[in-house]
């Protein structure tokens, strides 16, 4: 053991089993050897590390780095975690100069600098992923732009919209979590280096310098506050949850409409599967396990939120689980951003289908009340003369176009033959003409602004 001094007594093998966290935190190897190679060259200009020393210890780190590409890094029982792994063969390689390694840091100042540099890492991957995506619904948007369909609220039909204003509903949400994950790179973007165990350390380094070789823009302030913070990972993780809600209910969109009730969507055969007994379903599987497994993410931010909460200052081990939950959402993140673009271009929009649906309901009731209300009426009788109508049609089994000029008017003499020239979903859609409403010239600008944003 690399602490082992202070200690009369090895350590007992339950302990080492259960304290060990190496199958998790191998995944940040590369990042603790750039985080070394930027510390000796740190302690070397402060001449803590002599030149010679320097270089023996860089070229020993290059060579486990490439043991580590070349997955021939040997792990030891008695490796605890990848810090002291690492440090162990750099110590075999080169002896005793190795041991110098560690000056002026502590593990808690280590692993914080890997865990940000991993972050920010997946976050500027996750970025461009989340473009490619954004960029498919545009694609589909463009592609289906005319095509009509109900617009629901409490899965009611509400009112007519554009598909594309609905599929592009998602482009938004999207480019709002890649907001959030800027937000979350930013949290992590903090050089804590030199913040030692807790209290700092008496090596005067260039701590903006080392930062800057390593990428990041700012230095911590306040080395106690850096230690225990863990903010940015929260940040990443209520990213990812809000991401993952939207690609929740994006799939559960994808499911409801491709059932044979709704029939509006038809995904893929490459993308659906079929049933070991029912030789006619095709089942919206991976939309399922989208909805299914973004509990997962939520249930981790929340799970850390929890290990965070009571946790008295500064470095304690529970945090060592970090890693555990980022790595399960990173992983999911990356399966969702992967399958879902290709998922949602392959499918079919069913148009017919769509505008069938859109007759056959009352969604051109609002339509009436805008008519009423031209004609001087009050918005609020309009909206109960309509309420008559439609009550009436339930009734009756019509629709609002099977009724004749004369059944209207007896609901109101205000009612002209004009009346059947409302019950036109392009029309209504084009008279919604304000910013962000959804007009097909509303669609042309959404889909012009975010082409310009996601390149
Ligand atoms: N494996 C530990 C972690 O991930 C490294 C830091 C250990 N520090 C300590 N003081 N025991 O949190």
């Amino acid at each position: 053991m690399l602490w082992d001094g202070r200690f009369s007594k090895d350590l007992n093998k339950k302990v080492v089993d259960f304290t060990n966290s190496i199958e998790i935190d191998k995944i940040l190897y590369k990042y603790d050897i750039q985080g070394s190679l930027v510390h000796v060259k740190s302690m070397n200009k402060i001449g803590v590390i002599n030149d010679e020393e320097l270089k023996k210890i860089n070229d020993a780190l290059i060579k486990v780095l490439e043991e580590f590409e070349k997955n021939k890094f040997k792990f030891l029982e008695d490796d605890e975690d990848i810090h002291m792994a690492i440090e162990r063969r750099l110590t075999e390689l080169i002896g005793e100069v190795g041991k110098k390694l560690h000056t002026g840091r502590s593990r808690n100042d280590q692993v914080n600098l890997d865990v940000r540099m991993f972050v920010k890492d997946i976050i500027k991957h996750v970025e461009k992923k989340l473009d490619i995506l954004i960029e498919s619904l545009v694609n589909i948007a463009e592609k289906n732009k005319n095509i009509v369909m109900p617009g629901y609220t409490h899965l009611q039909q509400a009112q007519p919209v554009l598909f594309s204003h609905y599929i592009l509903a998602y482009a938004n949400k999207f480019l709002r979590n890649k907001k959030n994950f800027e937000n979350a790179c930013i949290s992590a973007d903090i050089y804590p280096l030199g913040a030692g165990a807790l209290a700092g350390t008496p090596y005067n380094i260039d701590r903006l310098e080392a930062a800057n070789f390593l990428g990041f823009s700012k230095i911590s302030e306040n080395s106690m506050d850096v230690i225990s913070d863990r903010d940015f990972i929260l940040d990443f993780l209520y990213a990812s949850t809000s991401f993952a809600i939207n690609c929740s209910r994006l799939a559960e969109d994808f499911i409801i409409y491709s059932s044979q009730e709704f029939g509006f969507f038809e995904m893929d055969d490459a993308y659906t599967t079929g049933s070991s007994i029912m030789p006619q379903k095709k089942n919206p599987d991976i939309m399922e396990l989208i909805r299914g497994k973004s509990q997962r993410i939520i249930g981790s931010f929340n799970a850390f939120a929890n290990l965070m909460k009571g946790l008295p200052m500064t470095y304690n081990r529970d945090m060592q689980d970090d890693k555990f939950y980022l790595l399960q959402v990173t992983k999911i993140l990356e399966e969702f951003l992967e399958i879902l673009p290709d998922a949602l271009a392959s499918t079919k929009f069913k148009a017919d289908v769509m505008k069938n649906a859109l007759d056959k309901g009352f969604l051109y009731a609002t339509a009436i009340v805008d008519y009423l209300v031209k004609q001087n009426i009050p918005f609020r009788e309009a909206h109960k003369i309509t309420g008559n109508v439609v009550r009436f049609c339930i009734e009756n089994k019509k629709t609002f176009t099977d009724l004749t000029l004369e059944a209207y008017k007896k609901f109101s003499p205000v009612f002209e033959d004009d009346i059947f020239s409302i019950f036109d979903a392009n029309k209504i859609i084009n008279e919604q003409l304000i910013h962000g409403s959804t007009s097909l010239k509303s669609i042309e600008k959404q889909i012009l602004n975010l082409r310009k944003i996601v390149r």
